[in-house]
This record gives C-alpha cells, structure tokens and sequence, in this order.
C-alpha cells in the first residue's frame, strides 16, 4: 500500500507545550470516576484534539491506557507504528469506498473496526473469506445520535451473521449519546435505556464482548453508563464538554500555545490599524506583532476581541486578526521587548486566553479551538 509522506514543516517560534503530567493526571483522574475493571479508550483522532497525535500516544502508551480510538485508517495505521500495546479503534464505519487491501490490513494488524450496515458486513466478508483473519468488529447501535448507527432491529440479523462468519469476530457493541454534555440529561438518559433494552433482550452482556457508551461527560456525569470501557477525548485534554459549575473531577489543560513578539512599533493617536480599519487607536499606543494568524488557526474573529498574555498581563488582539500576524496592544506592560513570549491559549481554566475564552468569542466550542491548532506548531512535551 502506497502511503505518500511529504516532509513536515515545523515552526519552531510556535510552540504548543504539551504537559505530560497534566495529561496523565486527567487520565487517571477519569479513570477514578470509574470501576476499576472498566478498560479506558484515549480518543487521539484529530491530532490527538490538536494537541499531536505522535505526542499524545507516546505519553499515554506507558500508562494505563487500553485502547486509543482514531477516526480513520490512517490515522490507526500511523499509531500502530508507535505501539504494539494498546488495540486501535477505528471510529469511521468500514465501508466499500475501501480499497481491499485496507481491509485485509486492518484484519492483519487487528485493528478494531465499526461495522455500520449488512452491505459492509457483506463487502468485507468477500474480501476476507479463504483468508486466515478475522476482522473485529464493534456495532455501533443507534439509540438517538442520529449519525452513523445501526437501528437495533437491523442490528440483530448482523449479529447473527457475524456469528456464522469465521472472518468476523464481534469484539464490541456500543453507543454514543449526542447531549450528555448539556445539563438536561433527560434525552441522554433515554438513549441509555433504549441501549439497555437492547443488550438485556439479546442478553449480550458477559459474554467478552466489550460494551461502551462513554464519552467525556458520560464518563463524568452518567457513571450507571461506563460499560466495560468509556472513550474519553476532551476531558483527558483538560476539559470539560461544555463549563461545569461543579465538576466532581478537577481537570488541568494539556496545552499551552506560545510564540514571540517580532515586531515593537508605536502607532500614534487616531490611526488604524491592520486590513479594514476595524480599529483606530485612542491614544499613543505601543504595538506588539505575533507572527501567527488564522492560517495557524487563530480565527479572524479574534479580530478586535481576544486576549493574549504577556507575563500575567492581559493585553488585547488590536485590529483585524491576518493570516499569520496578530497585533496587541502592550501600552503600559513592563518590560515589553522583540522575543518575549506571549501566551496565546493558556492552560489555566479561568485565563482570559483560555480555550473556554476563545470558543465563547468564536461562538465555538472548545474542540474546534483545539483541533484548530496547525500541525506545524512545535509541540514541546514537558
Ligand atoms: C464515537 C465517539 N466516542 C467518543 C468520542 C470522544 O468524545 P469526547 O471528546 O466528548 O470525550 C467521540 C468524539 O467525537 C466519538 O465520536
């Protein structure tokens, strides 16, 4: 199989420092929410939440992690070269748009597939039959996500052709619920019950498939919800699905985003400043440019709103943010001078530049702010 790699670029002067203690702090802190024979699902699709996927798993690979859960093929077969320890979950159903090869590599390596229709189940039976492998497979029921499972009346046929076909073993059945992140849990709750009465009228449970449901705000809010694994994703990165006022675990951010003032100029009273004219300055104002703009993944509209820190100084994006120049204001901010470091997204819940912060000015939530996050940002692991 042809996988074509360009040479990465990387640039050094930003740096997304990446704190392995925090990560692994979260990690265990999610898995206390949890009995202890309840095995634990990274979820390091999307550069691991922007946060780096080769980074990512090599931290967790030494601790405690069973599983870690990508979206596609791709991003398995790039993890499966770090580790040979933890299985790879491939969230994106199989489906014929695969190649054959595709298949026969995920049976090979044992990659744990989602099998989301009786026209997948057929497509990689043909292709597996007269091979020695067995492709595993989880079914994804569909209990009111609305994306991508199977209804449980359909589901029971495939279940019985997964038993008769000695190419597909039934590694796992599952959910996800699409609302346990808001505080009215009254729809996630019924996604639960009609999970229930799926597995209770097939009698599915103890039987060494693995049952699971749980994303981040399952593993925290809706514990009669772990199964025998819970997948967790944003919370391992330090947050919460949406702001909790009480959380019953305290999460640290993995990531802090930095890079250097390059440029010092005082722009005189009354002129604007950046594309538009979307800001005029007040008074004699001391300019500060930061080489990274919305091709970084600072959104445009920062433009005029967010804050970067400078020490423990807030001081405000200027002007429209560029594609890769942002302008601050650092008027009155001691010992402002070209390469101090500013903090672009911190890793403290309540900084004016958190994740929170910069998802409520984006009308976001903080995923994307994450995931945002270019691959040619140096991670730094501390
Ligand atoms: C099927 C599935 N499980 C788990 C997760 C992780 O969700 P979260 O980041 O909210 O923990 C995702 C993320 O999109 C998902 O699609």
């Amino acid at each position: 199989m042809r996988v074509y790699r360009s040479q990465q670029l990387i640039r050094p002067d930003l740096q997304a420092h990446i704190f392995s203690q925090n990560l692994l702090g979260n990690v265990r802190k999610l898995k206390g929410l949890c009995p202890a024979k309840t095995k634990f699902c990274a979820v390091v699709k999307a550069n691991a939440y922007g946060h780096g996927i080769s980074e990512i798993v090599n931290i967790l690979k030494q601790d405690g992690v069973d599983m870690f859960a990508v979206a596609t093929f791709y991003e398995a077969l790039h993890v499966a070269t770090m580790t040979q320890q933890q299985s790879i979950f491939i969230l994106e159903p199989v489906n014929s748009s695969q190649s054959v090869e595709e298949i026969q590599v995920c049976a090979q390596k044992g990659f744990h597939c989602v099998l989301a229709s009786a026209d997948s189940l057929k497509f990689v039976r043909d292709i597996l039959q007269n091979t020695p492998h067995a492709l595993k497979v989880h079914l994804n029921i569909e209990t009111g996500m609305g994306r991508s499972g199977i209804e449980p009346e359909s589901a029971r046929p495939l279940l019985e052709q997964i038993a008769d076909c000695p190419n597909l073993k039934l590694a796992g059945i599952y959910t996800h619920f699409a609302t346990a992140d808001e505080e009215d849990l009254s729809y996630a709750n019924e996604q639960h019950e009609r999970f229930e009465a799926f597995l209770k009228q097939d009698k599915l449970r103890g039987k060494g498939i693995l049952i699971h449901a749980a994303n981040s705000a399952v593993t925290i809010k809706i514990p009669q919800a772990h199964y025998d694994m819970v997948r967790c994703g944003i919370s391992m990165y330090g947050y919460y699905s949406r702001q909790m006022k009480n959380p019953p675990v305290q999460l640290t951010p993995v990531m802090k985003l930095t890079a250097p003032i390059t440029h010092l100029k005082t722009i005189p009273a009354g002129q604007s400043v950046s594309y538009g004219q979307s800001f005029t300055t007040q008074r004699d104002t001391l300019a500060a440019i930061v080489p990274l703009g919305y091709a970084d993944g600072y959104r445009r509209c920062f433009s005029n709103t967010a804050m970067m820190k400078v020490g423990h100084h807030a001081a405000p994006v200027i002007g429209r943010v560029c594609m890769d120049q942002v302008i601050l204001d650092v008027t009155g901010i001691p010992d402002i001078q070209l390469g101090r470091i500013v903090t672009v997204l911190d890793n403290h819940h309540g900084s004016v530049c958190s994740a929170y912060a910069l998802a409520d000015l984006a009308d976001t939530i903080c995923y994307e702010i994450l995931t945002s996050i270019h691959t040619h940002v140096n991670r730094i692991i501390h």
